[in-house]
């Protein structure tokens, strides 16, 4: 059984799908590994590492040719599939929604691609849970990229020269992302309020010292799906949530939007005149930037300065810019979920086709895309 780790072609990936850590036990449950030289370099993890970890280290353009499973971060790009061989058992985060040509060419490919962040969130799967590990990494990376953007200080300090207010930081969207955003202004000493549309995050608020805000009428009683996912609110419900935050922004010094519907563009949060309610110097943070964003006129891999002195922070992949963190719980998330796939007696590949986080995940299987939620109609 051969697996390999390939250099994220993309420049602007940084993470890498394993570490030495992992590649240790993945050698341990009968696999040869080899990992393309360099891959780990900007995860802060040179080929040495891996060597020891005992990995073999080859050609990035060769690594797949041979490979009966590949991890990466990444859907491989169309020019990357001809170094796969048909039958590869691919585990990335596939970014699948609205790429139905990508998907396509992958099953052309023979590949068995399995998309990572469609883990079922139950007990058994929590750790290989990515969304829950690099959100986690990214609630906190967009308080310290807030924090080193914004002109004062967050904590308050009582100095002989007089005393420097807190901040008060507004968190939008309370998932996993939204609690560690949380966490991290509560330690930097921040005054902070968030809302969500599930009524389960209130107590989680609570919980972490901040104050809950939001419109609690039925629906948002309802608003939670069975899989624990907030569901799209009515546009009455998001007009009524606009009439609470539109003041409360306006006190604001740092918004954090986190706000995510799966399978749907994010929805938008928080309009112009809202950031324009701000004062010069506050800072927002748009983390769902890459699925249309929460807030207006944020951009993805952009900062934007609004007319009167606003920054809005559209970092794309924020996770990553924590790559060491990001890669160490991400290649852990992968080297769980392999597990379940190697039969422990022959050590061969042999995934249990009717497991649940194998359909779950399953996007293309013998030519085919068979996940139901991206087969063609
Ligand atoms: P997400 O990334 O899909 O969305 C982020 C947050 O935005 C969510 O809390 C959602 O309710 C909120 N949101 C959506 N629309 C909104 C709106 N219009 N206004 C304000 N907020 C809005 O969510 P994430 O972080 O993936 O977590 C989803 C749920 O799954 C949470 O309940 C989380 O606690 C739960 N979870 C369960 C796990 C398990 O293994 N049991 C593991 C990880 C998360």
């Amino acid at each position: 059984m051969r697996i390999a780790v390939p250099v994220e072609i993309d420049a602007d990936e940084p993470r890498v799908a394993a570490t030495a850590e992992t590649v240790g036990k993945l050698i341990k449950l009968g696999a040869t590994v080899v990992v393309a030289r360099g891959a780990g370099m900007r995860s802060g993890i040179p080929d040495a590492d891996y060597a020891q970890a005992g990995a073999e280290l080859g050609d990035p353009a060769e690594v797949t040719r041979t490979a009966d499973i590949v991890l990466k971060v990444r859907r491989p790009k169309p020019e990357e599939l001809q170094a796969y061989r048909p039958g590869t058992l691919v585990l990335a985060i596939m970014d699948p929604y609205g790429q139905e040509a990508a998907l396509a060419q992958m099953a052309s490919a023979g590949l068995v691609a399995f998309a990572m962040e469609l883990m079922p969130r139950i007990t058994r799967a929590q750790s290989m849970d990515v969304l829950s590990s690099q959100a986690n990494l990214a609630g906190y990376r967009a308080v310290i990229d807030a924090a080193s953007s914004y002109g004062r200080a967050l904590p308050m300090m009582m100095t002989a020269a007089g005393t420097v207010p807190a901040a008060r930081i507004f968190v939008m969207g309370v998932g996993v992302a939204g609690l560690q955003a949380i966490a991290t202004a509560r330690r930097l000493g921040a005054i902070v309020t968030a809302t969500d549309v599930r009524p389960a995050a209130k107590e989680q608020v609570a919980s972490l010292g901040a104050k809950f805000l939001a419109v609690e009428d039925d629906e948002f009683r309802q608003a939670e799906s069975a899989t624990g996912y907030a569901k799209p609110m009515s546009a009455e419900y998001q007009a009524k949530q606009a009439e609470l935050v539109v003041g409360h922004i306006a006190k604001q010094d740092i918004v954090v939007t986190t706000a995510l519907i799966p399978g749907r563009p994010a929805p938008r949060l928080v309009n112009a005149a809202m950031v324009a309610s701000m004062r010069p110097g506050s800072v927002i943070v748009d983390l769902a930037v890459e699925r249309g964003g929460n807030v207006e006129g944020s951009e993805a891999g952009r900062e934007v300065v609004t007319t009167n002195g606003v920054r809005i922070l559209g970092h794309a992949n924020v996770a990553g810019r924590l790559p060491a963190s990001a890669s160490a719980l991400y290649s852990r998330n992968l080297l769980a979920f392999v597990e379940t796939m190697i039969d422990k007696t022959s050590q061969a590949v042999s995934p249990n086709w009717d497991d649940e986080l194998i359909k779950a995940t399953l996007l293309t299987h013998d030519g085919q895309v068979v996940h139901p939620n991206f087969k063609a109609a």
